[in-house]
């Protein structure tokens, strides 16, 4: 008898197999081109043109975007007009809004314009972060918000102890040899152990498996959106989940430090709160563990305080932490090593004199660093980390409409020109000088006025110009209820770097500041090489050679 096989047609053969996929990504295609998020065309593009062929050279210029944001910013920005920079590879199109339009945007409510709907299409949320609840709902963002700024008192301490451990254990001991370091390695090094200190405390910021896993899985995500951006969308189905098996390992990695503390503390503060006698001098740790189950706790959501959904929720924050503080830190170093021998002295001095005058690096002592708060400000003007900012999306299904009358439909990404707005002489005098006591000069002058001067000063105004406020103007850490929660750890945990490193070592001077390249509308550093030394003793006005 024949056999069933040798009647019937085999059903999955390699060509019926490359049929099925050529028609799924045919239709998808399709359905994707036809869903599509259209910007406006009343309004004008910069790079090659709308058309069918300019589209096919914008979605591969992956070098012009830098100068097309800039065309766009000289050209309709400054006359007070939005405009559309093309899709380039899976990087979507963006409308690019005028100064004067800034303010209406940050403006709008969520549901209207989203930010975290912003993230999601950008950070590829379906794959990059484990769970895609983790970026739908950001409830970490929330709980940040809520308890980073408020807590500071408490975190500079750690903070305190934890930056000369870093820095000694990265720059080294040696007082005779001089090292080489490749500087952004040396903040990658560094920075994840002084971030997990604030999200997380003793000991799990000192476990190596444990941070090598939560920096592996920041550069998983950066990966993965790398190459979403290079895959058509069509495809992202089948190559996206497979790109997320890096990050789902090195959460697991994460989870084996990060779960059973979780656990132990829900159980510790279960029994306080149920008044157990053991725990009736028991402090809860001031860290992200307690913010975040108390918070969920008080909120009625049940969901968010499982120990599995707070440890996935310390993977974003690692994320939105290090890669942005290192680049900042790169920077900004690089162009203090470059900026001569005065701009170093300047900062010595000062982080000499109020150190002394303080007693400890506490939050007071931070805020009279106003020389070190304005290089860090100059440098993030100098050297944007990303050309366009603050990105929302369209997700009011009717659109929006621009007060100059433009509608931008679902679905769209909207953004400021931060990139060329940083260089504007509109804003700041020499914008291509860095001067990094651009922001603390007047402050310094005041502090020598007279009592009559001092009156007749704008104090409001002066003290604008801090590391940590934000304007339409100043964005390095966006504005409005989004700006960065994040900025005020940052300030104080570069100030407290930069000092104990610039008091504690020799440097020999950079010739120039950190080199880069743009690709599409992000910043890729190009590796600079330092060479430090340790110091006998810290530096004194006495030991000023
Ligand atoms: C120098 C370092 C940093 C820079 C330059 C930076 C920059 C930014 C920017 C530009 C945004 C807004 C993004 C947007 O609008 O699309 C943002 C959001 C955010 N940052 Fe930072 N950040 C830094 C460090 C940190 C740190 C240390 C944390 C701490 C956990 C943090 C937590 C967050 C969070 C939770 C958000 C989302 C806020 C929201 O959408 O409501 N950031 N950051």
């Amino acid at each position: 008898m024949a056999s069933d096989a040798a009647e019937s047609p085999a059903l999955f053969t390699i060509s019926h197999i490359a049929t099925a996929l050529i028609t799924y990504c045919v239709f998808t295609t399709v359905y994707y081109l036809v869903t599509a998020p259209r910007p406006p065309t009343s309004i004008p593009w910069v790079g090659y043109g709308k058309g069918w062929i300019a589209g096919l050279r914008n979605f591969i210029a992956v070098k012009e975007a830098k100068d097309w944001v800039a065309e766009g910013y000289d050209k309709y920005n400054r006359q007070g007009n939005a405009f559309v920079t093309p899709q380039t590879l899976g990087m979507l199109p963006e409308v690019i809004l005028p100064p004067n339009q800034l303010r209406w945007m940050f403006d709008q409510p969520d549901n209207v314009m989203s930010t975290s709907e912003g993230h999601y299409e950008f950070l590829h949320g379906d794959y990059s972060f484990v769970d895609p609840i983790v970026l739908q709902d950001p409830y970490h963002e929330h709980v940040i918000h809520k308890h980073l700024v408020r807590n500071l008192t408490a975190i500079i301490p750690g903070l305190a102890e934890e930056v000369p451990r870093a820095v000694a254990a990265v720059y080294g001991t040696d007082t005779k040899e001089w090292k080489k370091l490749e500087l952004l390695q040396s903040f990658m090094d560094t920075i994840p152990t002084l971030t997990n200190r604030m999200l997380l405390g003793e000991p799990i910021c000192h476990e190596r498996k444990y941070l090598d896993a939560v920096l592996a899985f920041t550069l998983d995500v950066i990966r993965n959106l790398s190459v979403l951006f290079l895959v058509p969308r069509a495809l992202h189905a089948f190559v996206g989940p497979v790109l997320s098996l890096a990050p789902k390992y090195h959460y697991w990695i994460s989870s084996k430090f990060t779960v059973p503390v979780i656990k132990k503390r829900i159980s510790d503060i279960t029994k306080k709160d149920a008044g157990d006698p053991e725990y009736k001098d028991w402090q809860e740790p001031c860290d992200f563990i307690t913010w975040s189950y108390r918070t969920a706790q008080s909120e009625g959501r049940h969901d968010e305080m499982r120990p599995e959904r707070i440890a996935k929720r310390i993977l974003p924050l690692n994320f939105a932490s290090i890669h942005t503080t290192a680049m900042t830190a790169n920077d900004a170093l690089g162009m203090i090593l470059s900026a001569g021998p005065e701009v170093i002295e300047g900062l010595r001095e000062e982080a000499h004199r109020v150190r002394k005058e303080e007693g400890a690096w506490t939050k007071q002592t931070l805020s009279r660093m106003v020389r070190m708060d304005s290089a860090i400000r100059e440098s993030q003007r100098m050297a944007p980390i990303a050309l366009t900012f603050a990105g929302r999306k369209v997700v009011s299904k009717q659109g929006v409409t621009t007060p100059d009358g433009v509608h931008i439909g679902y679905g769209n990404l909207v953004s400021c020109p931060w990139g060329p707005m940083a260089a504007d002489t509109e804003y700041h005098e020499n914008p291509d000088v860095y001067d990094a006591f651009r922001f603390s000069r007047a402050q310094e002058e005041y502090e020598t006025m007279s009592p009559d001067e001092k009156a007749n000063c704008d104090v409001l105004k002066m003290k604008q110009k801090g590391m940590v406020t934000t304007a339409t103007y100043h964005l390095p850490f966006s504005h409005g209820k989004h700006a960065c929660p994040g900025r005020f750890f940052v300030s104080h945990e570069l100030k407290i770097f930069f000092a104990e490193f610039l008091l504690n070592y020799d440097i020999k001077p950079l010739a120039e500041p950190p080199k880069k390249m743009w690709m599409i509308r992000s910043v890729v550093p190009l590796p600079t090489t330092i060479e430090v030394r340790r110091r006998e003793s810290p530096w004194t006005p006495e030991s000023r050679t």
